[in-house]
Parts: structure tokens; C-alpha cells; sequence
């Protein structure tokens, strides 16, 4: 009997995430992944030029100041590969960069049909650069893209933007070293990390005063009732920040402001709140210089090279694979 493959179904996927994190025993949670619908990463476009969030422009000036420092480093010809390109705004510098030598093929890897679209608008016109999007989650679309690599070709992946922080340390460390292992001697990975900073300038960054993070976070109870028929009353929970010493994260909450229950009709359950429960719905990890070269060499990798913005504390780091 010849049984027909099953189709990944991402309202579904959704659902049982939500399920399992609002009716999860103790500290209620939801993946952070799934603050990225269009709304929240439209939102996110927006907290990226936030006075208050500088995280965004450190990372991209490292970029522009350094680019063919970077690019100088690594052997043509290349193929570049980005996990989670976002707009793509920022890996211009990289990719200018290694066209002004050779032919570059750049594959963004994304979740988001919509981040790739924006990505292929935002970079389409660069010369001597050919973009082939991947709709894939980061490691099995980095492994698909490490098969097409001809013999002598190099790979550089890019991990900008602090995401490795949104993973717990553990999971960070997993994260890495299976990257490690999909890289051959003389590839390298470029790794973006935000550094601790003063507690105070941390916690306005994760709480700016026009609230666009807190619409951001509050948009996943919206995005809830919007494609799980949730009955969440948005105006009922408020954003938090909270920093936590012990682990060097920014954690951000969703507090329920009153005693209340919710239902989510397309999966046919409730969850009751108390007054000032709270769902943990995203982790902001920072760094200290060190760790980056700790991870690494879990990773199997080296630090080959470091680039530090002084100005918003952040660490561009060039991983080598030998
Ligand atoms: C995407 N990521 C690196 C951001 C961060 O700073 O951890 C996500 C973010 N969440 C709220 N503001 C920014």
C-alpha cells in the first residue's frame, strides 16, 4: 500500500506549539519564532531603528567598515550562504565585497516566503552577485546548500544579527556545532553577537518608550487569535522585560493584568491566567567576548578574527573550520 507523503502544515505546527506552551505545567511559554508573522517582522524592521536599539546598526556598521577585511580572508571562489537573511540590508557590504573579485552565488536560507521576497527586492540589482533563495528551516536548508558546493569552492555562512542569542546557551552550543559539522577545512562562519552592556541601556532596548516592542511581542496574541481563532483580549496582558543576571539574557513576558480565561477555538481548549501570570515568549542572550571563543571551539571551530563596535558593545567574529 503506497502511502502519499505528508505535507508540512504550518497552521497546524502553530497550533500544537500554542497548545503545548499555554497548557505546559508552571511557567507558561511560546517559541519566539512565531513573533515573525508579517505584523511582527514588519515590527521588527521597525525596533531595528529604534534609538533605543542599537543592536541592529552596530552589527551593520561593523559590516560596511569592514567588509573587505572579511571578504579578504576567505579563498575564492565562494559561495555565501545566510541563515535567516531578513531583508538582507546588511550582508550588501559582504556581497559588494566579494563581487568585486569574482561571480558570487548567495543563498539566504529563510522560514519566511515574505523575508525572501524582501531579500531578493533589496539585493536584486547588485552586479556580479546571482541570489537563489531556499524556503527551509536554517540547518537542512545549510545542508542542501553544502551538497551544491563544486570541488574547490568555500563556503561562508552568515549568522548576523545576534540570532544565535534568541537559542538558550545549551541549544546555541547544539546549534553551532552542527553547523561545525556540515562545514569542510577552510570554510568559515561569520557570527554576529551582541555584548553585555549596562542593565539599564539593556532593559530600555527591550522596552522602548513609543512601545513598538511591546506591540511587537503583543502582536503573537493577535496573531493567535488571527489564524487560531483565539479569543485573547490584547488589552488585558502587558509587555516585559525583565534582566536576568545569572544567565546575561533580557527576557521578554506577556503578563496577564487580571484573573482571565482564554480559549483557542481551532483547537478546542482553554487556558486560565491569574493576575500577573505570565507568558515567556522570547530570550535575548548577551555575550562577553570570551563565550564567542568558547562556543567556537565546542563547535570545533576557531575564532580566526574579531571585529568589536564600541559604540553599542557587539561582536562580529570570523569562525574558521580547519
Ligand atoms: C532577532 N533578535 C536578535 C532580536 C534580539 O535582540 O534578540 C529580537 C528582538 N526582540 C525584541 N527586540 C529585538
Amino acid at each position: 500500500m503506497s502511502r502519499s507523503p505528508r505535507v508540512f502544515d504550518p497552521v497546524a505546527a502553530f497550533l500544537e506549539d500554542v497548545r503545548a506552551g499555554l497548557l505546559k505545567r508552571g511557567q507558561k511559554e511560546l517559541p519566539c519564532k512565531y513573533l515573525y508573522d508579517e505584523v511582527g517582522s514588519a515590527l521588527f524592521e521597525v525596533i531595528s531603528v529604534l534609538p533605543e536599539y542599537g543592536l541592529t546598526r552596530a552589527d551593520a556598521r561593523i559590516l560596511q567598515r569592514h567588509a573587505d577585511e572579511i571578504t579578504a580572508r576567505i579563498p575564492a571562489p565562494t559561495l555565501v550562504a545566510e541563515l535567516g537573511s531578513g531583508s538582507g540590508k546588511k550582508t550588501r557590504w559582504i556581497l559588494e565585497s566579494l563581487a568585486r573579485r569574482e561571480a558570487v552565488t548567495y543563498r539566504p536560507i529563510e522560514i519566511s516566503r515574505a523575508a525572501l521576497a524582501r531579500c531578493h527586492h533589496e539585493l536584486d540589482r547588485l552586479g556580479g552577485v546571482s541570489i537563489v533563495g531556499l524556503e527551509a528551516e536554517y540547518l537542512e536548508g545549510l545542508s542542501r546548500v553544502a551538497l551544491e558546493r563544486r570541488p574547490r569552492q568555500h563556503l561562508l555562512v552568515l549568522f548576523l544579527g545576534s540570532s544565535i542569542g534568541n537559542f538558550d546557551r545549551g541549544p546555541a552550543e547544539q546549534f553551532l556545532q552542527k553547523i561545525g559539522a556540515i562545514l569542510r577545512p577552510g570554510d568559515a562562519l561569520l557570527l554576529g553577537t551582541d555584548l553585555v552592556k549596562p542593565v539599564p541601556q539593556l532593559v530600555l532596548a527591550y522596552d522602548d518608550p513609543i512601545g513598538v516592542t511591546a506591540a511587537f511581542n503583543l502582536n503573537l496574541l493577535a496573531r493567535i487569535n488571527r489564524e487560531l481563532e483565539g479569543n485573547f483580549q490584547v488589552s488585558r496582558f502587558r509587555h516585559t522585560a525583565r534582566y536576568n543576571e545569572r544567565e546575561r539574557r533580557v527576557e521578554l513576558h506577556l503578563e496577564s493584568l487580571d484573573r482571565q480565561v482564554v480559549r483557542i477555538r481551532k483547537g478546542n481548549f482553554a487556558v486560565a491566567f491569574e493576575k500577573g501570570e505570565t507568558i515567556w515568549t522570547e530570550s535575548c542572550h548577551k555575550y562577553m567576548i570570551e563565550d564567542v571563543a568558547e562556543m567556537a571551539r565546542h563547535a570545533g571551530l576557531r575564532v580566526e578574527a574579531q571585529w568589536i563596535d564600541h559604540d553599542w558593545p557587539f561582536a562580529q567574529s570570523l569562525l574558521r573550520r580547519d
